[in-house]
């Protein structure tokens, strides 16, 4: 009878191995009595719910409706500092997003793979994730979990297959039990992988800069605008600058219309050229192959933007000084699709003319941005030990 059992055991194995081969064009090798309760994993799902920050928007009902669990999470963590998912085990995906830099590579201008290869892209940084339309600097991932499959199989970051990866993974017990908790199968695959690797990225929210302080005085009335404390005034004098119009009189830096300050978010989620080169790299036509779209990039979020240096989808500006210049005095007027409130300012408000025109701020003005932007550092967020390498 045992005998009988334990054969009808192995066919009932190899079938799934067969069936999931199919499905997942990935090939599952048989791996020991993951399907008998004897070897002790658990299948667990203890709910998780997302921090909602008090003035953020409400997150997108696509979001709400991910099944989040503690031990997905866990295991999601875990693999994003994992080095078995690229060719010669040596990069995770901590590599090129460390939470010392806001989740960006290590103030590299531009991401080298395992094969000392240069990209052509900044790294960028990975929080408040939940609200982004689309993943790249060309949005041309539209969701986190696709996006997740990618670094691993390109050729010039961690350069592996994702067959290989699992099967790397489910040599090591310590997996097969944490997919196991996390997913309740024995059968994972890169699908899996990713879900849960998603689930970690959606835990990174960064809310508690002291520009998030400065609101929270407010008692969330929005007329009075943000309230700085003693000591802050550089910094009160920085947030005026960049959420003012252009004015013919200066000291308006108009940053807000694209990094937006009422959805606390630093930025519109939407693809836009702020003017950096006369003949604009692809950007989001890449995406819609439509002309209109050229040269377009995802606007980033300035949240923590003191750490996420070097500046732009190229890495081109090394400092804040250097990009505050660049919207000074630097803004190439005849860029292809440049947005055009660049050019024309908000004609509703009168202002008559853009950021293009050049801001003529002061050198004074010019420290206060800075001073502005680098108050939108949560350390919080970057010292958070749940965020930090479990391994
Ligand atoms: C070799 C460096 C490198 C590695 C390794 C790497 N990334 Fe990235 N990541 C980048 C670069 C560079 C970009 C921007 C690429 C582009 O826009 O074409 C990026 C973009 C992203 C984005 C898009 C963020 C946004 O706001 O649109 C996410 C999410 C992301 N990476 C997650 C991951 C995950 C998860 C892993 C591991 C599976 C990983 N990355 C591994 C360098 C890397
Ligand atoms: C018309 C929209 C628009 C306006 C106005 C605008 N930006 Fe940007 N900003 C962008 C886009 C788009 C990018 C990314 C461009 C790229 O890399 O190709 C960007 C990038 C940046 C970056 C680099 C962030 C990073 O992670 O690399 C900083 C810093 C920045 N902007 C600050 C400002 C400041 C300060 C102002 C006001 C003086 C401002 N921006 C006005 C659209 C805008």
């Amino acid at each position: 009878m045992i005998r009988l059992l334990k054969i009808l055991g192995f066919f009932g194995l190899f079938f799934t191995v067969i069936l999931s081969c199919k499905k997942n064009e990935i090939e599952i090798p048989p791996f020991p009595d993951m399907t008998d309760t004897t070897a002790g994993y658990q299948c667990k799902t203890t709910p998780y719910s997302l921090i909602q920050p008090t003035y953020f928007p409400p997150y997108p009902t696509p979001i709400l409706n991910i099944e989040m669990t503690e031990e997905r999470i866990a295991l999601g963590r875990k693999l994003f500092y994992e080095t078995k998912l690229s060719g010669d085990n040596t990069m995770s995906c901590a590599s090129c997003h460390n939470q010392n830099y806001a989740f960006t590579d290590n103030k590299r201008a531009l991401s080298i793979g395992i094969d000392g290869k240069s990209g052509t892209k900044n790294s960028m940084a990975l929080f408040n994730l939940a609200y982004s339309p689309a993943f790249f600097w060309d949005g041309r991932s539209s969701t986190l979990e696709k996006q997740v499959l990618v670094p691993v199989i390109d050729p010039i970051e961690m350069h592996e297959t994702w067959k290989n990866a699992i099967v790397k993974l489910k040599g090591e017990e310590v997996y097969n039990r944490m997919f196991y908790e996390a997913f309740c199968t024995a059968d994972y695959d890169s699908t899996h992988a990713a879900k849960a690797i998603t689930q970690f990225e959606l835990t990174l929210v960064s809310s508690n800069s002291i520009f998030d302080k400065a609101v929270d005085r407010t008692g969330n009335d929005r007329n009075i605008g943000p309230q700085f404390g003693a000591g802050e005034e550089q910094i009160s004098r920085g947030f005026r600058i960049f959420n003012g119009e252009v004015s013919k009189n200066g000291g308006g830096g108009d940053c807000f219309h694209c990094h937006s300050t009422d959805n606390m978010l630093f930025t519109n989620n939407d693809f836009m050229n702020n003017g950096l080169d006369d003949n604009p790299s692809e950007g989001f036509f890449v995406v819609t192959r439509n002309e209109t779209n050229r040269g377009q990039f995802k606007v980033p979020t300035l949240r923590n933007v003191e750490h996420t240096g070097p500046y732009m989808h190229d890495g081109r500006f090394e400092t804040l000084e250097e990009v505050v210049e660049f919207y000074n005095s630097g803004i190439r007027k005849n860029s292809i699709n440049i947005e055009p409130i660049m050019v024309s300012g908000d004609t509703a408000n009168g202002s008559g003319s853009g950021i293009a025109d050049g801001l003529n701020l002061t050198t004074q003005e010019k420290a206060d941005l800075v001073a502005f932007l680098k108050a939108l550092s949560d350390s919080d967020f970057l010292n958070n030990k749940d965020f930090s390498d479990p391994n």
